[in-house]
Parts: C-alpha cells; structure tokens; sequence
C-alpha cells in the first residue's frame, strides 16, 4: 500500500541520499533468485536507517530478521569502528548470500550472523544493544520485544518495522486477521509502556523509534 501517491514518493526518494551501488545491487540480486522480494528495506527507509544509526553511533545493534542482509548493511553504516552488529535469521539458506555481500562492504568485519530463532538466540547474547531494529515474524514482535528489553540500557533505541501493515491497523479488524490483531496490540503496547518513549513514523509500511528511559 503507499501512504504517500506514487509521485510524492518518488520526490521524497530523489530528495534524499542515493542508493550505495551494493545494494542497488543487492537488490536486483534478491529479486532475481530470492522469494519475497518485497520483504526488501529498499532505497528511501534504507537511507532512513543509515541515517538513524549514524546520529546514534552505536557500539552494538542487534537485527532480528537479516533476510539478504539489505538492513544489516545501512545500519552498519553508523556503527563504531569498534563495533558490531548481530543479526538474526530464521532461514539458514539464505545465510551465503548475506555473507557475500557483508564481505563486499566496508563492515563485513563487524557483521555477525546468527542462523536461528531469535527468541532462543536474544537471552544468549552477552551484550547490551545501543540500537535494535526489529523486523522478522510479526505475530512474535511482543516476544521480541520482551527478549530484547532485557538487552537494552536507557537511551537505546528500539526499531520496530511494519507497524502500519500495509493500513491494516485502522481498517475494520477481520476476526481471523491474528497479525494485524497483535500488531494493533503491540502499537498500543509500545505507546503505553512505562519503559519507552515512542513515536510511530510513517516511513514505508510505518517504523516505530522506541527510546528506552
Ligand atoms: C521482512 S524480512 C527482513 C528484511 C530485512 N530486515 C531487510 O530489510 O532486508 C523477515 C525475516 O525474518 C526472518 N524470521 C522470521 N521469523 C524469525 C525468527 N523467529 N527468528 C529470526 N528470524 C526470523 C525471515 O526468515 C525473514 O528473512
């Protein structure tokens, strides 16, 4: 669903930096040999992320659902020279292909793939997150969030992507729709919990900025 018409979209995005020519690359790369393809960040909330990561100049992120690897590379553009960035993917397959690009970048050094559930993987991790970009099973994003409370410190931040799904959230609500239910619960979770401070961002399918106090 676009937010915005075609055309305000397309000004936005050639408004705003360019694609770095590994993604463009990446991308076509996705499109032709993986499924889904639309899961893909793309140029504009790509440049969003990159952006974001670099006014928060992380030492750790942590990313629950690399994918191909599109989001893993703009928020490493941000990170510490001596930094590092874990991220999580469910589907082994796909784990080559991240790691081929990752190496191609300037933060293949700085990247760690972890192949699993996040839900298992989070606890193990000994590490405390400046920035965590959140963006794998919907249905699991309260789970998530509750692994990932426990990583975090005040001032992280916590991103959460497709929080608008598509403009599903203020549509009537299909009884059988249980994503867009949990989702609807996890907007209003974020907005109310104690923990955080929150804005939800329009950006492509909506992208939620939590900041932990
Ligand atoms: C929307 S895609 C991520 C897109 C990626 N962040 C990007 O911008 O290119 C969601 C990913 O989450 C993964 N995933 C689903 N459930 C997961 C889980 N429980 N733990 C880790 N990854 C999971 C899927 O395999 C898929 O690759």
């Amino acid at each position: 669903m676009h937010f915005l018409s075609p055309i305000l979209e397309e000004y936005i995005q050639n408004h705003s930096e360019n694609e770095p020519k590994l993604l463009q690359e990446l991308t076509r790369e996705t499109h032709l040999k993986v499924i889904q393809p639309r899961m893909i960040t793309g140029h504009y909330q790509g440049r969003v992320l990159s952006m974001l990561s670099k006014l928060i100049n992380p030492k750790y992120i942590l990313e629950i659902g690399t994918y191909t690897g599109y989001s893993a590379l703009c928020l490493a553009e941000g990170l510490q020279e001596n930094g590092l960035l874990h991220t999580i993917d469910v589907n082994e397959e796909l784990h080559e292909m991240q790691r081929r690009y990752f190496d191609k970048s300037n933060y293949g050094n700085r990247i760690e793939q972890h192949i699993g559930n996040a839900l298992e993987i989070v606890p193990q991790l000994d590490t405390i997150f400046d920035l965590v970009f959140i963006d794998a099973e919907k249905k699991d994003y309260p789970n998530y969030l509750e692994a990932v409370m426990k990583k975090v410190k005040k001032g992280s931040i916590i991103l959460s992507d497709n929080v608008l799904w598509s403009g599903k959230v203020v549509e009537p609500l299909n009884p059988k729709d249980k994503t867009t239910k949990i989702l609807l619960d996890y907007n209003n979770k974020l907005k109310e919990d104690k923990r955080l401070e929150t804005v939800l961002m329009p950006i492509r399918d909506g992208l939620t900025l939590s900041r932990v106090r």
